[in-house]
């Protein structure tokens, strides 16, 4: 359907949502296949990945490129993510955000403080994830970690990987409670009321220079 472009502002190139998607569904695909060998009641989803050796196989290779997606994630957002003291005023407010009065708490930018906690525990829990599950690939690099190690490593990354899943889901449910906000990642776009209400400080930004979305 047409709709008036006069109140709509970009918020993301194709390649930015591009990179997004096929992040989310790497992620999708590790989740499944990696909960399909956490414990053997959920070892019937490995059927999806063409039973338990395949799923063995490629779970670590989709973790590869999901680290890398994320990489490319990282590198478009980082440094809208960055930590200001508003942020941390937005955050001891956060009981108005909650209570959908967000004229109470300091205007957020590109991203608000609770958007930014959300992708710095990304960013941390996939180190950790990635580092951990180099670890546990035995056939790629069993032979460069004691069984200690590999103990160790196993916590790790089963303990990254539920706190990383429980952080996703509060992003999704973020993503779909605060309404106008999916249509930035499908369509590339957002309505000014969504940012004049959200992201009021980023609106202001945008207002002022020459267009370009990140
Ligand atoms: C599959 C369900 C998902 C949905 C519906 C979803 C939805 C969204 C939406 C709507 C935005 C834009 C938010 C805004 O413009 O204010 C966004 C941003 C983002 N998403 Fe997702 N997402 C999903 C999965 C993921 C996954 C699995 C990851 C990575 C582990 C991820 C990482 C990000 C990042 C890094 C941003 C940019 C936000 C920032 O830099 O703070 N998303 N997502």
């Amino acid at each position: 359907m047409a709709e008036n472009r006069n109140n709509i502002l970009d918020r993301y190139t194709p390649g930015a949502r591009l990179n997004h998607w096929i992040n989310a569904i790497l992620m999708i695909c590790l989740v499944l296949s990696g909960m399909s060998l956490f414990h053997p009641s959920l070892f019937f989803l490995s059927d999806l990945f063409g039973g338990g050796v395949w799923t063995r196989i490629i779970h670590p290779w989709i973790g590869l490129l999901a680290m890398l997606s994320f990489l490319g994630l990282f590198i478009r957002f980082v440094r809208f993510n960055l930590w200001t003291r508003d942020d941390t005023a937005w955050m001891r407010n956060i009981k108005h955000v909650l209570a959908a009065d967000e004229a109470r708490v300091p205007e957020a930018g590109k991203y608000n403080a609770g958007q930014k906690l959300v992708f710095w525990f990304m960013c941390v829990l996939t180190i950790l994830l990635l580092f951990s599950g180099l670890a546990l690939w035995d056939s790629q690099f069993g032979h460069l970690t004691t069984i200690e190690q590999k103990r160790l490593a196993a916590v790790v990354h089963s303990l990254s990987a539920v706190i990383l899943i429980s952080v996703v889901i509060v992003h999704v449910y973020a993503a779909i409670w605060v309404r106008g906000t999916i249509r930035g990642m499908t369509r590339g776009s957002v309505t000014g009321g969504w940012a004049w209400r959200h992201h009021r400080k980023w609106l202001r930004e945008e207002v002022d220079k020459p267009h370009k979305p990140a």
